[in-house]
């Protein structure tokens, strides 16, 4: 017995000597220590050796179970190690080869104005919210409190896909579907693109980006709209950019305000960016009128809110000097590649 616990030793310790992968050390482990492998086996057949031998024997099996455990555990160390200085070398980078040459691509800037504040608005708290551009009458026009007789609602101010259909020309549909479906506090975002029958010039597109803000709890007031712009300027154009309300009409909004922000080129003083008054115009704002709320099943005694609405194409020409709003929409890499 003792022989063949011996001879079995050897010739695995012989096995493991000769192997140089992982896998296969891992098998012949299981096959000879393995819980039906051959040495186990043999501390099982212990039952039928008689009881003066069975010491003798047990403690002979154990000794070799012991060896070749430590045997095992040694050739795994050195494989393991061989491997991690096989696949150090193979994966090594020459840190020193030339660069290639080949050019990023980068953002459009009108994306990178976009994320930057849209992750300012999410800092804050607000959700993200994305609605159809193609909608009816009612969410563009009917529920944001907009008269049949209003010039909007005219054919040459507004593109018609079909009675009563048409491509949304303000995000602010947005507001009438977020608030259709959460009940108060909300607080979100809505963005994308909008669209108007204008010709296109340095200063208008028949598409263009909006970005619009809703917040309905109670207690919202205006000092609460101007805290919001007032942060939101500031960070966009600059720390200690502030923020100025001139009264204006949204039918969607009352009391209703355009929104300036103080020039961060001249700080206020006068230049040929904010045409010499030190303010430039960023964005239209108002706290939202209670007949918008009434029609969303929100009750404008319990409820008050505010809402805002800027256009991206607008910040992002200020922000980069840009005097052509259609360079935007041109795809000229001469221009783009200004952003990268
Ligand atoms: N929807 C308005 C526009 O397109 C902007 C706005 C949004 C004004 C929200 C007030 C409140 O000009």
């Amino acid at each position: 017995m003792q022989e063949i616990i011996s001879q079995l030793v050897n010739e695995t310790e012989k096995a493991i000597s000769v192997t140089n992968e992982l896998r296969v050390l891992n098998d012949l482990k299981v096959e000879v220590l393995g819980k039906s492998g051959k040495l186990t086996a043999y501390l099982r057949g212990l039952k039928d050796v008689s009881a003066e031998e069975r010491p003798k024997i047990g403690q002979y099996v154990n000794d070799a179970r012991v060896k070749l455990e430590g045997a095992f555990d040694k050739a795994e160390t050195i494989l393991k190690q061989a491997d991690l200085n096989r696949k150090l070398a193979e994966e090594k980078i020459d840190i020193t080869l030339p660069y290639s040459g080949k050019s990023r691509g980068a953002l459009h800037p009108l994306t990178q104005v976009r994320e930057r504040i849209i992750g300012y608005f999410v800092s804050l708290g607000f959700g993200v919210v994305d609605t159809p551009e193609i909608e009816t009458d009612y969410y563009n026009f009917s529920a944001l409190n907009i008269p049949p007789d209003h010039p909007a609602r005219d054919a040459q101010d507004t593109l018609f896909v079909a009675d009563n259909i048409v491509l949304r020309s303000h995000t602010s549909t947005g507001q009438i579907r977020v608030m259709e479906k959460q009940k108060p506090p909300i607080k979100v975002i809505s963005h994308g693109r909008v669209y108007r029958a204008d010709e296109p010039d340095a200063t208008h597109s028949p598409m263009f980006h909006q970005l619009e803000g809703l917040v309905i709890d109670k207690g919202v007031t205006m000092c609460d709209l101007k805290g919001i712009l007032d942060g939101f300027a500031s960070f966009i154009f600059g720390a200690g950019t502030t923020t100025r309300l001139r009264p204006s009409y949204f039918p969607f909004t009352e009391p209703s305000v355009e929104v300036d922000a103080s020039c961060a080129g001249c700080k206020g003083a006068g230049c040929r960016i904010c045409k010499g008054t030190g303010w430039i115009e960023i964005l239209g704002a108002g706290i939202v009128n209670r007949r918008v709320l009434e029609g969303c099943g929100i009750n404008p005694d319990i409820y008050s809110g505010f809402a805002f609405g800027m256009g991206l194409d607008r910040i992002t020409t200020i922000l980069y000097g840009i005097n052509d709003l259609r360079v935007m929409f041109d795809n000229d890499m001469r221009f783009l590649k200004q952003f990268v």
